[in-house]
């Protein structure tokens, strides 16, 4: 269990890009929500993450699954590219219209110090419990994403102006024990992105090469994502959130881990009914 300084406690967390900008999920997903078999109270929700302006990334709805690959239901490749309407229209068009009894984080990505504070300014008084900072996008063309610096400048930056428990998401290509260790204090938990198709496949052709490869994720990514989740957890005092559960018996591994609370992501890509499924079982459980 993360509790964060605003007292907000979670165990189960959605992680960003899963079930869209507001928790319903993907219009694919509505029916499973409808009859109950995907029920978005049981988590706190990251939303897809948000840009100060919009951005097209390449998401094109016409045909979102050019640029989403599954591998084998084992897991999930994305070159989405961040595409959101931007930061006004989710303040003006989206938050309003969120349930009541939905838990939502804002994931932001900001290219730098001036825009990220903007984008919190524009966040005060929102009914968000947190802001996760996505610092780790393998397909932003903010650039920067590996530079443990900048990385550390942003979230001193956040943490200054933002009335909000922060959240900051890294990769595997980051120097993340190092920058978690510079983290403590700032921010108030952990989560991890997807993986750079060229850390896990080198040279090999990605099918979605002519987006730069993609970020894969889901229980192919496990040796990469449980890494860190074992070693941040031995050498930092900040929370992990654990991903890439693919089976229930994956939970019980993570915590064993040291992760506090888990982050089903790309498993609502094959199995959008598998998270409330562990969920309730879980919590019947293991109370
Ligand atoms: C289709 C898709 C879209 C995603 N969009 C975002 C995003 O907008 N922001 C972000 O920080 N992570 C995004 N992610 C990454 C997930 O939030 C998660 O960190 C990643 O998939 C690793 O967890 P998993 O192995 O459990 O899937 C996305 C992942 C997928 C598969």
């Amino acid at each position: 269990m993360i509790t964060l300084s605003n007292r907000h406690s979670f165990q189960f967390m959605v992680a960003s890009g899963a079930l869209s900008f507001d928790g319903r999920g993907w219009p694919w997903e509505w029916p499973l929500r409808w009859c109950g078999l995907l029920d978005p109270s049981l988590f706190t929700i990251v939303t897809k993450t948000l840009t100060r302006l919009p951005r097209p990334g390449n998401l094109r709805w016409s045909h979102p699954w050019s640029v989403v690959k599954k591998i084998d239901g084992e897991g999930a490749i994305n070159s989405i590219g961040l595409t959101n309407k931007g930061i006004d229209w989710w303040c003006q068009k989206v938050a309003p219209s969120i349930p009541a009894n939905y838990k939502i984080i804002a994931s932001i990505e900001a290219k730098d110090r001036k825009e990220l504070v903007e984008m919190i300014r524009l966040l005060e008084g929102k009914k968000i419990l947190g802001l996760e900072l996505n610092l780790s996008c393998p397909n932003s063309p903010s650039g920067r994403g590996s530079d443990t610096s900048h990385i550390l400048e942003l979230c001193r930056e956040a943490k200054k102006h933002s009335p909000y428990p922060l959240i900051a998401k890294l990769s595997f290509t980051h120097d993340y024990v190092r920058i978690a260790k510079e983290l403590e204090g700032v921010v108030e938990a952990i989560a991890i992105n997807s993986i750079p198709w060229k850390a896990i496949f080198g040279e090999k052709q990605s099918p979605l090469a002519r987006y730069g490869g993609g970020g894969v994720s889901g229980k192919v990514v496990q040796p990469f994502t449980w890494k860190m989740v074992d070693e941040l957890s031995k050498s930092t005092k900040i929370p992990v959130i654990g991903p890439s559960v693919w089976e229930y018996d994956d939970i019980q591994i993570l915590f064993d881990k040291g992760a506090q609370a888990i982050g089903f992501g790309s498993i609502f890509l094959s199995y959008p009914w598998r998270p409330t499924l562990y969920v309730k079982r879980w919590l019947k459980n293991k109370p």
